[in-house]
């Protein structure tokens, strides 16, 4: 699993975000921890361009600077990692972390706020990402259990190739899916199966129809239909299971008539 760094320079105002139940305004007294740590969390997710969303854990500190018209607040924030990927459209409170037997990820963030006349802003904030058990308690937890490998495994993105061509296969959907992301992976060792291979894959629908040679590009993410699929895969049997969710676009205006679908841009590479 590659670790992940975050650090980035926020612009955006919180009070612009979508969140599905409201943020409570970000406050400059010692009992707005919360709202503070969920305003941030609700931030850190909207910026994150690819993997799992986060879920608030702990909020390990919350200290409030005074200053003129309002307060500099610096959070540490526990967080945990969900089953949702950044394509599922349920909101990250909502959504489900993942198991010890799963090997959960853990984030712990380092944030900073500005509040200036009751307007919030997290101006700057920085991750650090871990397995939140280790290797040697996951043996004793779960000594069966299938164990992350790299998501560049050349076995394990031989079976995603074959995934993505099997998903293809399925001529009810309008148009071609191509692979945007290896989400998690995993090997285990199966009985009379030999090495098997566990991944979860995004896929990202592309303007070209089915079947179609012509060559093809991602729909723009907001408009792109998204299949979020768990498959396994063993070099003796190949693709073993696969099994997908698709979610629609979240932007369904009609194209105007004599409209092209729009083309966007591969998005920028994940924050290394
Ligand atoms: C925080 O305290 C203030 C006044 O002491 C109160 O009005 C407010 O409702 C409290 N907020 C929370 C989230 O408890
Ligand atoms: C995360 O925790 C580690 C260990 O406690 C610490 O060294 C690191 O600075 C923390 N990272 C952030 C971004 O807070
Ligand atoms: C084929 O695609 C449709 C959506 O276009 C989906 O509802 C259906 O479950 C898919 N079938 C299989 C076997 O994956």
């Amino acid at each position: 699993m590659k670790g992940l760094a975050i650090l980035l320079l926020l612009s955006s105002a919180l009070q612009s975000c979508t969140a599905a139940p409201p943020l409570e305004p970000v406050t400059c007294m010692k009992n707005g921890s919360a709202a503070a740590a969920r305003a941030a969390t609700h931030q850190i997710n909207e910026n994150h361009d690819h993997g799992y969303k986060f879920k608030l854990n702990v909020i390990q500190g919350h200290k409030i600077q005074k200053v003129f018209g309002g307060c500099d607040i610096d959070l540490k924030l526990d967080l945990l990692e969900t089953e949702c990927h950044k394509v599922h459209p349920t909101h990250f409170e909502d959504c489900i972390i993942y198991g010890e037997d799963e090997r959960e990820v853990m984030a712990n963030c380092s944030v900073k706020m500005t509040v200036r006349n009751g307007y919030a802003q997290v101006t700057k904030y920085e991750c650090g990402t871990r397995q939140a058990k280790t290797a040697r308690e996951m043996v004793t937890i779960c000594a069966d259990c299938p164990t992350m490998i790299s998501l560049t495994s050349p076995k394990g993105l031989k079976g995603v190739q074959q995934a993505v061509q099997k998903f293809n296969q399925n001529t009810t959907n309008q148009h071609y899916y191509s692979l945007q992301e290896v989400g998690r992976m995993t090997t285990g060792y199966i009985m009379n199966v030999g090495m098997n291979y566990y991944a979860q894959i995004v896929l990202v629908e592309n303007s070209c129809p089915m079947g179609s040679t012509e060559e093809c590009y991602p729909i723009c993410p907001d408009r792109a239909h998204h299949a979020f699929c768990r498959m396994s895969y063993s070099n003796a049997r190949g693709i073993r299971s696969l099994e997908c969710e698709y979610f629609p676009p979240s932007n369904t205006d009609p194209l105007q008539p004599h409209q092209l679908e729009p083309i966007c841009m591969d998005p920028p590479p994940p924050t290394p």
